[in-house]
C-alpha cells in the first residue's frame, strides 16, 4: 500500500451543513490515511442519523469498500476511525461500530455550538449563491374580465414563495405575471359591453365576469341543439327557433371578431376600452394580492399582450429553422417522441397560448437573462409546458447570452378539492371566488385570536380590538398559505379550513404559535444576551441545534427542488423541536446564569429562524397570539 500523500478529497456537494461537510472530509481523509489511493475515491456516505439514540449521524461506507477489498467491515470500520482517529477526535464525542458496520456518530456539543455560533448572523447561515444570477418566476396568471378563482390562488401563493426563496439567495428575481390579457375572449367580453351600452369607467371585476359570461351564452353556437332538434324531429317551430338563435349567434360571432380586428388594429377607442377592462381586473387582483401578503403590483404585469408584436416572428423563426411544418393549412412543431404536435399557428394565420408562451420564453431568457425559469402553473398544462419547453430546445432559445443553457421548469399544482373530494363549489355550485376564501379564512382567524384573548393569562389579554383583529388576519391568511404550500404541490388537497386554522398539528397557526411563544419567554426575559457563550449538553438541546443548523440548505433544497414543502416542514420539525426543548430545559427558571443566558440565545436563534423561513412563505409571524 503507498504512503498517503497530503490527501485533498472532494468534499461531499450535498453535505447539509457545514457541520456535515467538516465531519465528510475527516473521514474521507481517514479513509486515506488507512487504505492509501485505494481509498481515494470513497464516499464515507456520511447521513444524519435515523433516531436520536444511535447518535447524531451515521456513515455506511464500511459495508461497500470491504465488499470490494474482500475484508470484514467492522475491523476494516476500526482500522479507519484509529487510523483518522487524529482528525475525528477533534470533532466527535462517540465513534462507535455497530451492526454489520455501520459508524455511528456523536458530534462534540462545543462543536454543534461553534456551529450554530457561526450561523447566529442576521443572514442565519444562509449563503447567497444566486448572487449575478436571475430567475424569472411566472405567477398569477389571471385572465382579464375572468373572476379570481381558487386556482389563481395556488399560481399566486406557489410562486411568491419560489420568487422569496431566490430572493433570499441572492437572485435577481423577475416576476412575470402572464395575464390572459389578448384574443377572443376579450373581444367578447368588450362587444358584449359595447351592446349593452356599459359606462367602462365605473364597472367592477364582477360586472366583467358577467358580460363576460353572457358573452359566452349569446355567442355559444346551437349547431349542436339544432341538429339534435333535426335528429329527434322536434317540430318545426322549435327548428325555426334553434335557427334564429344560430343566426343571432353568428351575427355576434361576427361583431366580436370586428371588434378583435378594431383591437389588434390599434384603434384609439377600442384600445382605451380594452385598458379599462384590464385597469378593473388588475385593481382586484391587486387588492387581493396584498390581502394575501403576495408581492404582486403592475410592474409584474407582462400580459400575453406584451408579446404582441412577437408572435409573427417567433412563427417565422420557427419556418425558418426547419422546425415548423404545414398540416392542413396550420403551421405545427413535431416531436420525435410523442404524436401531438404543437400547433404554433392556426389556419386562419392567427397564434396561439403557444406561440406567446414560446415569445415570452425567448424574452424572459434572452432580454431578462433568467437562467432558470420557473411556471407556477395548473398541472392541468403539463403537456403545454412539456412541448413549449421542448420547442424551445429544439430551437436554441434556451442558450444565455453570457453561455451556457436556462432551465426551464414547469411547477404544476394540483387542484383544491372540497370536503366531497370534487372540485371546491359554493352551495349555489359555482367556482369558489378566491375572494369569498379569504374573507372566510380571516374571519375563522379572527374568531380564534378573539376567543383565545379572553383567557386572562392569555398573551393577547387586553389587547385593543383592531390589534387583535390584525393578528386574526394574519392567522387566517398563514392557514390558507401554510396549507397550500406544506404539501407536495403537484398534489390536489382537500380545503378544509377547521384543519387550516387549527393551532395544533402541521399548520400556519400552529409554526405562527411557537414563534410567538419564545417572542414571549424573550420579552419576559428582558431579551437574548447575545454575547453569551453556547451550550449544547442535553440531548433536547443537541437536537433543536442540529435542527437549527439545517436551516441553509433546507432554503437552498426548497428553492433548488421548487419544493416549499420542504420548508413547510422544516418549519414543523423545528417547532416540536423548540417545543420538546422547552418543556425539559429550564430557561427563565435555569439558576445557572451562563447556562440561562445560553438557553436565551438558542430561544432567539429559533424564533429567529422560524420567522425568516415564515417570511419565505410568504406568512408573516406577529409577535402575539
Ligand atoms: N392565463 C393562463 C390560464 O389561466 C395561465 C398563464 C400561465 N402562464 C403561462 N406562461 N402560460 O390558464
Amino acid at each position: 500500500m503507498s504512503a498517503p500523500t497530503t490527501p485533498s478529497p472532494r468534499p461531499d456537494p450535498r453535505a447539509a451543513t457545514a457541520l456535515h461537510a467538516k465531519l465528510d472530509a475527516a473521514l474521507r481523509n481517514a479513509i486515506i490515511r488507512a487504505l492509501g489511493d485505494t481509498g481515494a475515491s470513497a464516499d464515507p456516505t456520511l447521513k444524519p442519523a435515523t433516531q436520536a439514540r444511535f447518535g447524531d449521524f451515521q456513515a455506511n461506507f464500511a459495508m461497500g469498500l470491504a465488499k470490494s477489498l474482500g475484508r470484514n467491515p467492522r475491523e476494516l470500520a476500526e482500522q479507519i476511525l484509529s487510523a483518522g482517529a487524529s482528525l475525528l477526535d477533534p470533532l466527535c464525542e462517540k465513534l462507535e461500530v455497530a451492526g454489520p458496520g455501520f459508524v455511528n456518530i456523536t458530534l462534540r456539543g462545543s462543536i454543534i455550538a461553534d456551529a450554530l455560533h457561526e450561523m447566529d448572523t442576521p443572514a442565519l447561515g444562509v449563503p447567497a449563491p444566486g448572487r449575478g444570477r436571475c430567475v424569472a418566476v411566472d405567477l398569477c396568471g389571471v385572465n382579464v374580465a375572468k373572476q379570481l378563482h381558487v386556482g389563481h390562488l395556488r399560481a399566486s401563493i406557489i410562486g411568491d414563495s419560489m420568487a422569496r426563496l431566490h430572493e433570499r439567495l441572492g437572485w435577481t428575481v423577475f416576476r412575470q405575471n402572464h395575464l390572459g390579457d389578448w384574443g377572443l375572449p376579450i373581444a367578447m367580453t368588450l362587444a358584449s359591453l359595447e351592446r349593452a351600452g356599459a359606462n367602462l369607467s365605473r364597472l367592477t371585476l364582477d360586472d366583467l365576469n358577467h358580460a363576460y359570461r353572457r358573452a359566452q351564452a349569446e355567442g355559444r353556437d346551437d349547431e349542436a341543439g339544432l341538429a339534435a332538434a333535426r335528429e329527434t324531429q322536434a317540430g318545426p317551430h322549435r327548428i325555426a327557433e334553434l335557427e334564429a338563435q344560430h343566426a343571432g349567434a353568428s351575427a355576434l360571432l361576427t361583431q366580436t371578431h370586428e371588434t378583435l380586428r378594431r383591437l389588434q388594429g390599434g384603434d384609439p377607442s377600442t384600445v382605451a376600452a380594452w385598458k379599462s377592462l384590464i385597469a378593473v381586473t388588475m385593481r382586484e387582483v391587486f387588492e387581493t394580492a396584498a390581502t394575501l401578503g403576495v408581492i404582486l403590483d403592475d410592474t409584474h404585469s407582462r400580459g400575453e399582450s406584451f408579446f404582441r408584436d412577437q408572435l409573427a416572428p417567433t412563427v417565422d423563426a420557427f419556418v425558418q429553422a426547419g422546425l415548423a411544418e404545414r398540416d392542413q393549412g396550420a403551421l405545427i412543431v413535431r416531436f420525435r417522441d410523442r404524436e401531438r404536435p404543437l400547433l404554433i399557428q392556426k389556419s386562419d394565420g392567427t397564434s396561439l397560448y403557444a406561440t406567446t408562451d414560446l415569445a415570452a420564453a425567448r424574452y424572459r431568457i434572452a432580454q431578462l437573462g433568467a437562467e432558470r425559469v420557473i411556471y407556477c402553473v395548473d398541472a392541468r398544462q403539463r403537456d403545454h409546458f412539456r412541448d413549449v419547453f421542448d420547442a424551445i430546445h429544439a430551437i436554441g432559445w434556451d442558450r444565455l447570452p453570457h453561455g451556457g443553457t436556462a432551465q426551464l421548469i414547469h411547477v404544476p399544482f394540483g387542484a383544491v378539492l372540497g370536503a366531497d373530494k370534487r372540485p371546491l363549489k359554493t352551495r349555489s355550485g359555482e367556482n369558489f371566488t378566491l375572494k369569498a376564501l379569504l374573507d372566510e379564512a380571516v374571519a375563522r382567524g379572527r374568531r380564534e385570536v378573539h376567543a383565545r384573548a379572553q383567557q386572562p393569562d392569555a398573551p393577547t389579554a387586553g389587547l385593543p380590538h383592531a390589534e387583535l383583529d390584525a393578528i386574526g388576519q394574519a392567522v387566517g391568511i398563514a392557514a390558507i398559505k401554510y396549507a397550500d404550500l406544506s404539501g407536495d404541490v403537484s398534489r390536489d388537497y382537500v380545503f378544509d379550513l377547521d384543519r387550516m386554522v387549527s393551532f395544533e398539528g402541521d399548520t400556519g397557526p400552529y409554526a405562527q404559535y411557537a414563534h410567538a411563544r419564545i417572542a414571549g419567554i424573550l420579552a419576559k426575559a428582558g431579551g437574548p444576551s447575545t454575547a453569551a457563550p453556547l451550550q449544547v449538553s442535553t440531548a433536547e438541546e443537541r437536537a433543536l441545534a442540529l435542527m437549527l443548523l439545517r436551516y441553509a440548505s433546507t432554503v437552498q433544497d426548497a428553492a433548488e427542488q421548487c419544493a416549499p414543502n420542504r420548508l413547510a416542514a422544516f418549519i414543523f420539525e423545528l417547532a416540536n423541536a423548540f417545543n420538546a426543548f422547552y418543556q425539559s430545559c429550564p430557561v427563565i427558571k435555569e439558576a445557572d446564569p451562563s447556562l440561562r443566558a445560553s438557553r436565551l440565545r438558542l430561544c432567539d436563534l429559533t424564533r429567529r429562524v422560524i420567522a425568516d423561513a415564515l417570511s419565505l412563505l410568504g406568512i408573516t409571524a406577529p409577535a402575539r397570539m
